[in-house]
């Protein structure tokens, strides 16, 4: 039998749709690309930004009447509009079969199966207080080098603006044992770094009690013989503690790269958005991970037209991008989540004034980005070989340490080794370079 599934959204969610394939392949469930010829068709949903409503519809338009021509299929929503929804999508589409929510991503071959005897659509979204699919291990496409692990899931911070608390439910870490015999498993089948997953990764440990925290998991992590490469995301500013600034001094293996969100440079934003941290603050721990590892790369995450943003405000957070000079920035319209604080504040931007700032922001960011890829014009950097670049008969493409993007020629067979690179040339979003 085929699976056909459509994923959108975060890398949580890519996660997710890996492990829903990995718990289909055990029931008899190949992958396929045609949505035609499929037995189950699955659309993995997220609803952080922009109209998720719209896409589900138009995904279900596009999919729901396949069952005409195929009366065994079954067509199933998960995810983030799923959990939020449950069984309302089910009410403006009669004929979709089965709705799951963030925590029942084990239970779906068992649901699928009872969908298809019972011919009785289901709805499954209640939260649990153990997320079963925590622990299962997501098969890795062939020929992976990098890989993601979920560590921990949902969110307890409530920021006014955001729906994750509602949509993944609580705060929950993963045992450490599960998490390093997970990546002792992947490193024995040749993936060569690793990137710790959760929604707030600082907060690993506090939920359950008892488990080591996320500082000492680094370090155990890092311990692993044959791992190269160590990352992790995503992390909040107000719990990144002093001794995680200084573990990227410490760990052999820890890449000098954070992503960071900071959201906005106000501080009364920072204060009605509930963040916990001023800008001030913000600055002291970026300014104690560069203590610790000077060459660190920072990303982040800025919303832009957040209710009651004055020009003022927006202008703080363009200070920022001169102060810190992020690699990347991801950028982004305030859009109100129904049911958050934000949502239902007074002073909402409009919509012209939100396109002209984040216009603004992601021309000068462009510039900030752009210039220091070229500073990395002439250094040799160790890469990581991720596959054959998009472009060009026998070329790469790999990281740096810092996640910078480098394509090169080199010999077949390259895969998955850590080879020096001279950069010669920066491009918009990427770089060039020659082996060294
Ligand atoms: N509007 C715009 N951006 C949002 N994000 C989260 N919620 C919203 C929202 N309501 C952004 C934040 C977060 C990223 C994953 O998505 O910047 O860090
Ligand atoms: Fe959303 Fe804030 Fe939690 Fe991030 S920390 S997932 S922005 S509530």
């Amino acid at each position: 039998m085929k699976v056909y599934l459509e994923t959108y959204g975060c890398q949580m969610n890519v996660s997710d749709s890996q492990k829903l394939l990995t718990l289909l392949a055990a029931a008899g469930y190949e992958a396929g690309e045609d949505p035609a010829r499929a037995d189950l068709i699955i659309i993995n949903t997220c609803s952080v930004r922009d109209k998720p409503e719209q896409k589900v519809f138009s995904a279900l338009g596009r999919y729901l009447p396949l069952k005409k021509r195929r009366p065994g299929l079954v067509v199933a929503v998960g995810g983030c509009v799923a959990q939020q929804w449950g069984a309302a999508l089910q009410r403006r589409c009669p004929d979709l079969d089965l709705v799951f929510g963030t925590h029942a991503i084990d239970r779906v071959p068992a649901l699928v199966v009872a969908v298809r005897e019972t011919r009785q659509p289901a709805a499954v979204t209640d939260f649990r207080e153990e997320i079963p699919s925590l622990d299962v291990v997501p098969a890795q496409p062939p020929g992976a080098v990098a890989a993601f692990v979920t560590i921990m899931q949902g969110c307890d911070n409530y920021c006014s603006y955001c729906i994750v608390p509602y949509v993944r439910g609580r705060e929950y870490s993963r045992t450490s044992a599960a998490i390093l015999a997970e990546i002792r498993a992947l490193v024995s089948r040749g993936i060569k770094e690793v990137t710790l997953l959760g929604q707030n990764v600082n907060s690993y440990g506090r939920r359950p009690a008892g488990e080591i925290g996320f500082v000492e998991l680094l370090r155990r992590v890092d311990g692993i013989a044959g791992l190269a490469r160590l990352r992790f995301t995503t992390s909040h500013p107000k719990d990144l503690s002093p001794a995680l600034a200084a573990a990227f001094g410490e760990l052999e293996h820890l890449c000098p790269h954070i992503h960071l969100p900071l959201q906005a440079g106000s501080d009364a934003v920072l204060r009605r958005m509930g963040r916990g941290y001023t800008a001030a603050e913000y600055l002291e721990k970026v300014a104690a991970l560069r203590r610790a590892r000077p060459d660190i790369a920072l990303s982040t995450d800025l919303i832009v037209g957040f209710p009651g943003e004055k020009e003022a405000d927006f202008q703080r957070t363009m200070d920022l991008l001169e102060e810190v000079r992020y690699d990347t920035v991801y950028s982004f319209k305030y859009s109100p989540r129904p049911g958050t604080r934000a949502a239902a504040l007074a002073g909402q931007v409009p919509d012209e004034v939100k396109k002209e700032r984040l216009r603004r922001l992601q021309q000068r960011q462009d510039e900030i980005t752009a210039a220091n890829l070229r500073a990395l014009e002439g250094s040799r950097q160790e890469v990581l070989v991720e596959g054959p670049a998009k472009k060009g008969a026998g070329r790469w493409v790999g990281r740096t340490p810092g996640n910078r993007i480098v394509n090169f020629s080199g010999p077949a067979g390259l895969l998955g080794s850590l080879v020096p690179v001279k950069i010669t040339r920066a491009l918009r979003h990427s770089l060039q370079g020659e082996l060294d």
